[in-house]
């Protein structure tokens, strides 16, 4: 447990940097989200600082919205691309992501699988929580046998992402999103929770029987996987954290 962002962002620049480290040639699997953007700039700092370096990294995407014009600024490409690409010295055609207008996107889903596979699969997957559960765009009910595949997005997602949109009506209704089997097949997971909004999606995910409901219960089910919390994301649990 952490007491806020800054140790958060701490704690994931510390993973990244330890991978790079061992295996520059990692690959990244990068959620998006207000919760990941203080770990992305210290992530940026130490390059800056000559600490790491991203030049043989490859970034796989974890989720992406439909429906939009790929100039369009709340797109999760355009966020790693003044997060990470902008900042960092990775290349940025070492930024991966399903191709979001194809013809076919079922197809795209499958060719995103196919890739990840072929990548030798993900070394470190990145996740927030969605204040209903959802891990990447799985929105509950979602089973741990899900890959890659076109979402419809729940209001509750939907009204949390509102922010960058002119209005719910202006906000994605869909996206393309690695499934929890996607997910659960990282090698080392790492999941940030913060803020009060996130506590009881938390709480399902660590104490109550693994279930469809609660997407993020099954990452119990991985042999390493991480939660770091701060304070007010771990309030609800019943048992202590470290
Ligand atoms: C983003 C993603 C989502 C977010 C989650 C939390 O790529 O897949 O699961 O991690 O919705 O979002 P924030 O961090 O904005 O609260």
């Amino acid at each position: 447990m952490v007491t806020d962002a800054h140790g958060a962002a701490q704690l994931v620049a510390d993973v990244l940097c330890r991978l790079l480290t061992v295996k520059r040639s990692a690959v990244l699997g990068l959620a998006t989200g207000r919760t990941m953007a203080p770990a992305y700039a210290e992530l940026s700092r130490r390059y800056r600082a000559g600490l790491v370096s991203l030049a043989n990294a490859t970034a796989v995407m974890l989720d992406e919205y439909l429906d939009l014009p790929a100039s369009h600024p709340a797109t999760f490409g355009s966020y790693l691309q003044r997060a990470v690409i902008d900042r960092t010295d990775l290349p940025p055609e070492s930024l991966i992501g399903p191709d979001v207008h194809a013809a076919n996107l079922d197809q795209a889903c499958r060719l995103y699988e196919r890739r990840i596979h072929d990548l030798g699969g993900v070394d470190l997957q990145l996740l927030g929580i969605g204040s209903n559960g959802h891990i990447g765009f799985n929105e509950p009910p979602a089973t741990a046998a899900t890959t890659t595949r076109v979402v419809p997005l729940d209001r509750r997602t939907r009204l949390d992402n509102a922010g960058p949109f002119c209005g719910l009506d202006d906000t994605p209704t869909r996206a393309i999103t690695q499934g929890v089997g996607t997910i659960l097949g990282a090698r080392r997971i790492v999941l940030v929770a913060l803020g009060t909004s996130k506590a009881a999606a938390v709480r399902a995910a660590v104490e109550f029987t693994p279930s469809e409901a609660a997407p993020a219960s099954a990452l119990r089910a991985h042999l390493d996987c991480t939660f770091i919390l701060d304070i007010e994301a771990a309030a609800m649990l019943t048992r202590a954290p470290r």
